[in-house]
């Protein structure tokens, strides 16, 4: 039995804890939403880095064996930092899938959406110089979207339209396999399939982390005394609208509290 640490600006993670808990479900999993800073698209790198820091720091102390980044814009500005910091606990973060993207797509054009800070990080540049290698990727800065996922708006014209808005430029690229670059996505996945096409292929990387992180899991102690396979979610924001979401969202019962104060 192991106990795992992960964290997001908010309620994105969730999408990935969701896939955790099905490649894991005897392990003990603690999140943070950091709903209070989200949208972390919106803050510069040092920010980022000093919030997952402290969050991930937290998880530790609380006992996490291991802490996933279920987050895209904090793993391209702070998964580096982290494991320096906190080594040798494994951190595991999270990328767009440009790699399965390519290795789907029928007519050779693929389109990333993510946010406008993930996709100007050098880390993700790195990762299109080295995978995509010269081939034309259409990257997509869904300006707003993980806001408004954040807010609860997961349906409606609003909602709607801002999903066109950003597939319409990717449809018009041609096309065929879109990578979903934040874990706040998945929770729109109808929408955006939708507003992309039935023929379009869209790549969600959240159950290959979960298979990443239930084989890094697989080498490490079993915690003693077992903890209870219970998952506690912890919000620097207000806990209602979390305790709503996870009740919409997630197929098995959870615990939601406030995150301690100085981590607010
Ligand atoms: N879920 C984050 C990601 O994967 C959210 C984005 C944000 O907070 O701006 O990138």
């Amino acid at each position: 039995m192991n106990r795992i640490g992960l964290f997001d600006s908010g309620v994105g993670g969730l999408s990935v804890l969701a896939a955790v808990r099905a490649a894991l479900p005897d392990a003990a999993l603690h999140y943070v939403a950091d709903s209070a800073w989200a949208p972390y698209g919106d803050l510069d790198t040092p920010a980022i880095r000093a919030r997952a820091l402290g969050i991930a720091q937290h998880l530790v102390q609380a006992g996490a064996q291991l802490v996933v980044v279920a987050c895209n814009t904090a793993t391209a500005a702070a998964v580096d930092e982290l494991r320096a910091q906190l080594a040798p606990r494994p951190i595991i973060g999270i990328e767009p899938g440009l790699r399965p993207a390519l290795a789907a797509t029928r007519n050779g054009r693929v389109g990333v959406l993510a946010t406008r800070s993930t996709l100007a990080s050098r880390r993700f540049q790195a990762l299109l110089a080295r995978e995509a290698a010269g081939r034309p990727v259409q990257l997509q800065a869904a300006v707003g979207l993980a806001d408004a996922i954040e807010s609860g708006a997961l349906d409606g014209p609003a909602l709607t339209d801002l999903v066109e808005r950003h597939c319409r430029p990717l449809r018009e690229a041609g096309v065929d396999t879109v990578a979903l670059g934040c874990t706040h996505y998945p929770f729109v996945r109808d929408a955006i399939q939708l507003a992309l096409g039935a023929r379009v292929t869209v790549i969600d990387t959240s159950a290959a982390v979960a298979a990443q992180v239930a084989r890094v899991a697989a080498t490490l102690p079993p915690v003693t005394p077992p903890a209870p396979p219970d998952v506690l979610l912890q919000t620097t924001g207000a806990v209602a609208p979390l305790q709503a979401f996870a009740a919409q969202w997630l197929p098995f019962p959870v615990r939601v509290e406030a995150a301690p104060a100085d981590l607010r």
